[in-house]
């Protein structure tokens, strides 16, 4: 294997990638963004992938999830509040009702970079580059918007890092806080039908509380009482920003990609001698690759070696993406091929990126049923194989959307309008969470 470098994918093929098309003014960038402080610790990342070793191990579970792309339109307090509640919520109903440690990963301060079916989208007769995420271009359908601007780098730099300054106030400063567990819930929660069975689980966290309290069990004497601990992830699509945001551990002495504590590589970039995988395996964080229908046993098992020659547990999570109509067909030979051959990795779940449909309205979409499918195969796969249900990974939102069709409410097609606010791919809302949530915490309890 030749020697890595930071900038040892510069001599690789790359997919995906937008045209820029003043290169000085681009390495001006990187050069700053290469000065910039970290956004993220080492250490942290190093705690992460202890968690995840103990994930691939079998005890605990991976909880991912967050926008498909996050917005620099929509960048606000309330809009980050309530994603990191619903991943809250989320983790509190798989840990009480699942019985199981959850450790939580956001698909947030960073997921700005989209790869794209095509390079150019055409509209009456009028084709653009297409929108390939904020940090590259704009949404706008205009001969400028679409044009990719280096600069727009240092603008989703300065975002992710108060986008995570406001989840480490709401994950250490009280938010967080178990006793607090009643009020998580966003006002349009409040008629959902699974409301009262929430409420139920509620009721008797704060009855473990206060027996625990009378102990002398309490948020004084125990931080994990009061504080969570929240981890960021995004896909590292536009290497130029991961290499500039690549340091070296003064610790360790290893290199770590300090834009985000996982980053992980989409379906469409994970050639095994192209410049993602180059990047990829040389910094130390945890990592996920997306697996879809089409994976070969052989190609992953070089995938697996190319990432993780160690096989270090915690190292590499392969993130499935097979479709509710897929999955039985192609996952479990590949799990019986990675047991087979004593690979430690995290299996987790994508249920949304193989159920995408178009709906008679002309919405990109995806069904509530689906997406549950999905998930309920992912279990059955696992539990005949032998192997761990190690998580899911979710794009969903706090938001009150109308993205994805069915659940409880049953949205139809004719909803989609309502509220349908993504610049990308659809989203679950906090009423389809939550009732995802229990639903995963059933099988994770007859696991
Ligand atoms: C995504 O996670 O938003 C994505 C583009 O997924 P995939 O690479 O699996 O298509
Ligand atoms: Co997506």
């Amino acid at each position: 294997m030749s020697h890595w470098q930071p900038d040892s994918w510069r001599s690789k093929p790359i997919l995906q990638q937008p045209k820029y098309e003043n290169l000085q003014h681009l390495e001006a960038v990187e050069q700053k963004l290469a000065s910039y402080p970290p956004l993220v610790f080492a250490a942290e990342t190093r705690e992460l992938f202890k968690q995840l070793g103990q994930v691939a191990e079998g005890n605990g579970f991976l909880l991912q999830g967050g926008d498909c792309a996050e917005s620099f339109a929509e960048f606000n307090a309330p809009k980050i509040r309530d994603t990191f509640k619903v991943i809250l919520q989320m983790a509190i109903v798989l840990t009480f009702a699942g019985r199981c440690p959850v450790t939580k990963v956001a698909r947030m301060a960073g997921q700005y970079a989209k790869p794209r079916s095509t390079d150019l989208e055409t509209i009456d007769g009028v084709s653009l580059p297409s929108y390939r995420g904020d940090i590259i271009n704009s949404f706008e359908f205009t001969p400028e918007a679409r044009m990719p601007d280096p600069d727009r780098m240092l603008e989703a730099y300065h975002r992710g890092a108060s986008t995570l300054n406001l989840l480490r106030a709401f994950a250490q400063g009280g938010l967080a806080d178990l006793h607090q567990v009643n009020r998580w819930n966003m006002a349009f929660v409040e008629n959902n039908p699974l409301k009262e069975r929430y409420q139920d689980m509620a009721n008797r966290i704060q009855d473990t509380l206060s027996f625990m309290d009378t102990i002398g069990i309490n948020s004084a004497s125990h931080a994990t009482l009061h504080e969570t601990s929240l981890f960021t992830s995004h896909e590292a699509l536009l290497l130029n920003y991961e290499q500039a945001l690549t340091r070296t551990d003064t610790l360790t002495g290893n290199p770590y990609n300090c834009s985000a504590h996982m980053i992980w590589i989409g379906e469409r970039t994970r050639q095994l001698d192209h410049a993602h995988i180059e990047f990829f395996r040389g910094i130390h964080n945890p990592v996920g690759v997306k697996v879809g229908p089409g994976m070969q046993e052989d190609e992953l098992m070089e995938l697996i070696d190319a990432l993780n020659p160690e096989n270090l547990a915690g190292r590499l999570t392969l993130i499935t993406r097979m479709g509710a109509d897929n999955l039985e067909k192609n996952l479990p030979r590949l799990l019986r091929r990675v047991k087979q051959e004593g690979r430690k990795v995290v299996w987790s779940s994508d249920p949304m990126h193989g159920n995408t449909k178009k709906a008679s309205s002309g919405y990109k979409t995806r069904n509530f049923d689906d997406i549950l499918k999905e998930i309920q195969q992912f279990f059955a796969a696992h539990q005949a194989e032998g192997t761990h249900p190690g998580g899911i990974h979710l794009e969903m939102t706090g938001q009150h959307v109308t993205e994805c069709t069915g659940g409880a409410y049953q949205i139809s097609d004719d909803d989609l309008a309502e509220a349908y606010k993504t610049q990308c791919d659809p989203r679950l809302n906090a009423d389809q969470v939550l009732e995802m949530a229990f639903l995963v915490s059933d099988h994770l309890k007859t696991k």
